[in-house]
């Protein structure tokens, strides 16, 4: 009885320490296998439309709408330890008081390898506005595709596919008419 007991002991301590080991040898081949996926980023254009803000109607609150066009391959990024992918667009500038900011105005989640060909133009998915509610006097922001690999075994990984080759320049506040 007793050795039964044991034995059944020391062979799930056996089969839980090979499992722990596959799954570290999946964690660590799948940085074997880190891709740096190369795409292009392009923004469009840019409108800043000044509108009231939502909590306070006297106040105005400038709204930035950001067109842009990606199309980067994301597909080396699947691999047998790949769940998921999260991508984002993020806009990184320092607003008129120098407080940097990096803001995601637009994501989405690949599934799949097949939809990891990532080809869309479109406009920020989230609204894009500055605490100081102006952009009035903010230097250029650099605009970057981001990604995260979330994996079935070990940790996330980030990276980044593409970015704006030069700083882009928010053009004067339109009143809505
Ligand atoms: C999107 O960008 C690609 C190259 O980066 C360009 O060939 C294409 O014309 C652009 N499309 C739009 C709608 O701007
Ligand atoms: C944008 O990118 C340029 C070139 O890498 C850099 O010099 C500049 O500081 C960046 N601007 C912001 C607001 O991050």
């Amino acid at each position: 009885m007793h050795s039964i007991v044991s034995r059944i002991n020391n062979t799930s301590a056996f089969l839980s320490s090979c499992l722990m080991a596959l799954l570290a040898a999946i964690a660590l081949s799948s940085f074997a296998f880190t891709a740096q996926p190369q795409g292009d980023l392009a923004i469009s254009s840019i409108k800043v439309v000044s509108s009231n803000a939502r909590r306070y109607p006297n106040k105005k609150q400038d709204m930035a709408f950001v067109h842009f066009n990606i199309t980067a391959d994301l597909t080396p990024l699947f691999h047998w330890n790949t769940k998921q992918l999260f991508l984002y667009l993020e806009a990184e500038y320092a607003n008129a008081q120098g407080v940097k900011n990096e803001v995601v105005i637009w994501d989405r989640i690949v599934r799949r390898k097949e939809d990891a060909f990532i080809k869309f133009a479109g406009k920020n998915k989230y609204m894009f506005r500055d605490i100081s509610s102006s952009f009035k006097n903010v230097p250029p922001a650099n605009y970057s595709l981001k990604y995260n690999v979330m994996p079935y075994v070990g940790m996330l990984t980030t990276g980044e596919a593409a970015r704006t080759s030069e700083p882009v320049a928010f053009p004067p506040t339109q009143s809505r008419l």
